[in-house]
């Protein structure tokens, strides 16, 4: 028996023994005179049943439906012979010792609600922690899937496309070179020819590499962080820094490719929309966390309150951030001001 072993239990029966000694100590004694004196608006007696609802609700809270039932039945017991047979008004007896009992009651009945709400809302949050981890499984592999998609695309403008472009501007080369003789306009329109497919083979590397830079795989992440940096000055004319905290440390390849986007899309966004001179991006390797931000000095924008609303307006950029983020169990920060600039910071558990 569990039951005998919990402390509440003993506390209410000593409660229940308690009030029913004082329903029944004018017996003791003095038998049979009733204290006909008020206290508080009512008499002793009215009292003294009253106080049975102590025990009965505190059973109420703690064994719920079941426990208040038994305790105000219990107590209809008690209170029963006192009013039916002693009391020198036993109608109005009668009709407390019952009101005393039905508030007991409807006392258990509405704990019992409240459990079956509490189990009903737990079973809710269940049912959503088990849809939130299908979400972030799920999104777990589209964007494992749009990165395998990226890789692939970039190895082949890497390896095929490039390749061509390249062999192509090289027979372009050897052909001015081997035909002195041509006339000059035909020599001229080849050199173009040539400038312009040396131009596509360019912008087909960059793409590329923003695809997907080989050297994060190769060299590491501030290795790539570094190029992001060096192509936000070359492409945008922006003064842009890379600044290393602490001592450096590897991750997963799939935590690096993480930072790296977060710290590419903060960089793409300085270059397409804040109008800064200055850019800086640091990465901090602290005890057990690191932390990415990136900061410019440009317009700024206002916050909307939701980053979720951007992502209704087509702006899927800080909102990816953040889902990136929570793959990592990780959080970013954006602050931004309309003419204060903007910072980024993200910040990762390991
Ligand atoms: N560094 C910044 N300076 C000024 N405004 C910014 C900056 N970063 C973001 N914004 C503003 O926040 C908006 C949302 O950015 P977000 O990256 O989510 O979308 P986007 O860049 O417009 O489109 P997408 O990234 O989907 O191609 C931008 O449209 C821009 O108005
Ligand atoms: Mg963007």
């Amino acid at each position: 028996m569990r039951i005998i072993r919990n402390r509440h239990f003993w506390l209410i029966l000593a409660l229940f023994t308690f009030c029913s000694v004082l329903h029944y100590a004018c017996l003791i004694g003095n038998a049979g005179t009733v204290d006909p004196g008020f206290h508080f608006g009512l008499t002793r007696h009215t009292l003294e049943r009253i106080l049975f609802l102590v025990p009965i609700i505190y059973s109420a809270y703690i064994f719920k439906l079941t426990g208040g039932l038994a305790t105000s039945f219990a107590a209809l017991l008690v209170m029963l012979p006192r009013a039916t047979l002693i009391s020198p008004a036993p109608a109005d007896a009668i009709l407390e010792t019952v009101g005393v009992v039905l508030v007991g009651v409807l006392v258990s009945l509405w704990s019992w609600t409240l459990v079956k709400e509490k189990g009903r809302t737990e079973a809710a949050l269940a049912q959503l922690n088990s849809a939130q981890d299908n979400l972030r499984y799920y999104l777990q592999e589209i964007t494992r899937a749009q990165e395998e998609e990226r890789k692939r695309i970039a190895r082949e403008l890497h390896d095929v496309t490039a390749q061509t472009l390249y062999a192509l501007n090289r027979q372009v080369d050897n052909f001015v070179r081997s035909n002195t003789n041509l006339p000059t306009a035909n020599a001229a329109f080849l050199e173009d020819l040539g400038k312009q497919i040396k131009e596509v083979l360019q912008d087909v590397q960059r793409f590329g590499q923003d695809l997907r830079p080989p050297m994060l795989d190769d060299l590491g992440l501030l290795a790539a962080l570094r190029w992001l940096v060096s192509e936000l000055k070359e492409q945008h004319g922006i003064k842009a820094d890379l600044e290393v905290l602490g001592t450096e440390r590897r991750f997963t390849p799939e935590t690096e490719l993480i930072l790296f986007r977060i710290v590419q899309e903060a960089m793409r966004n300085i270059g397409r929309h804040s109008r800064a001179t200055k850019a800086e991006a640091t990465i901090e390797f602290g005890d057990g966390r690191t932390r990415v931000s990136i900061t410019d000095n440009g317009v700024g924008f206002r916050l909307p309150g939701n980053l979720e609303d951007l992502s209704r307006a087509g702006k899927l950029g800080l909102i990816g951030m953040q889902e990136r983020m929570r793959l990592l169990d990780g959080s970013v920060r954006i602050e931004s001001k309309p003419g204060k600039g903007t910072t980024v910071m993200a910040e990762i558990p390991i």
